[in-house]
């Protein structure tokens, strides 16, 4: 039998619509379900999902990952619909007081706001409980919907890094968008109401 928690406290957040909570072992079918839809995971390094195992892997990777300060994915859950897609912090720098954060949605809800309302929440944990003073958000050149979605919610095009992801034998360019605590504090994603919790990881908290 697969252990995928080893009875850590765990962090949630919650907003009008939307919260974020820790993936499960029971997530493993919608998860797969989402996840094999070739325009969700087409600018990824991982996907379209073609099997279970995979997503199951995922969820059982997940608790020594955030333990080891590496990765904090959540899922983004509906209110209505259940879990639509995942958001989560990585690429840590404790030193930095900077983190990355990525998401994907399923399509049936791009377009709805759910993507403005989990970068809220994300960026509530990440300024608010982590100490973080930098997000950055990475999107490839070709990927306009994301560059257009992050500017968006309030983040700044800084510039584009060359080669910057491998995704098997090909590089690709990305754009670099970040967001300072400062933009943050008077921007859009700060007037959603968003509620923290329990505790995030320590690894994950620098200030
Ligand atoms: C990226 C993602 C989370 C954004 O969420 P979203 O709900 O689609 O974002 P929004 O609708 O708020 O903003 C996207 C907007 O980009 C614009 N847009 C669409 N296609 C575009 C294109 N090719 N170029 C530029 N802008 C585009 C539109 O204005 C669109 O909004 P609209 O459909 O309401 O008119 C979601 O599309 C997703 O999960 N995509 C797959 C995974 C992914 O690429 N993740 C990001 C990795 S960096």
């Amino acid at each position: 039998m697969r252990v995928y928690s080893i009875g850590a406290v765990s962090v949630t957040v919650s907003g009008p619509t939307l919260s974020l909570r820790y993936p499960a072992a029971n997530d493993v079918p919608r998860l797969f379900e989402l996840g094999s839809d070739p325009a969700v995971t087409r600018f990824f390094s991982w996907g379209p999902y073609g099997s279970p195992d995979e997503p199951d892997a995922y969820v059982a990777s997940l608790p020594a990952r955030r333990e080891r300060g590496d990765l904090l994915d959540f899922l983004i859950v509906h209110r209505e619909d259940g879990p639509i897609g995942v958001t989560g912090i990585s690429e840590l720098s404790a030193r930095d007081r900077r983190a990355t954060v990525g998401s994907w949605i399923g399509k049936p809800w791009w377009g709805s706001g759910a993507n403005f309302e989990a970068k809220a929440l994300i960026a509530e944990l990440a300024f608010e409980s982590l100490g973080l003073h930098r997000l950055t958000a990475w999107a490839n050149t070709r990927n306009g919907r994301s560059q257009t979605a992050l500017e968006r919610v309030g983040f700044h095009r800084e510039g584009v890094l060359a080669a910057w992801h491998r995704h098997g034998d090909v590089y690709h360019d990305v754009v670099v968008f970040s967001l300072l605590r400062a933009a943050w504090e008077r921007g859009p994603l700060r007037r959603v109401a968003a509620e923290v919790s329990g505790e995030p990881p320590s690894a994950f908290v620098v200030g």
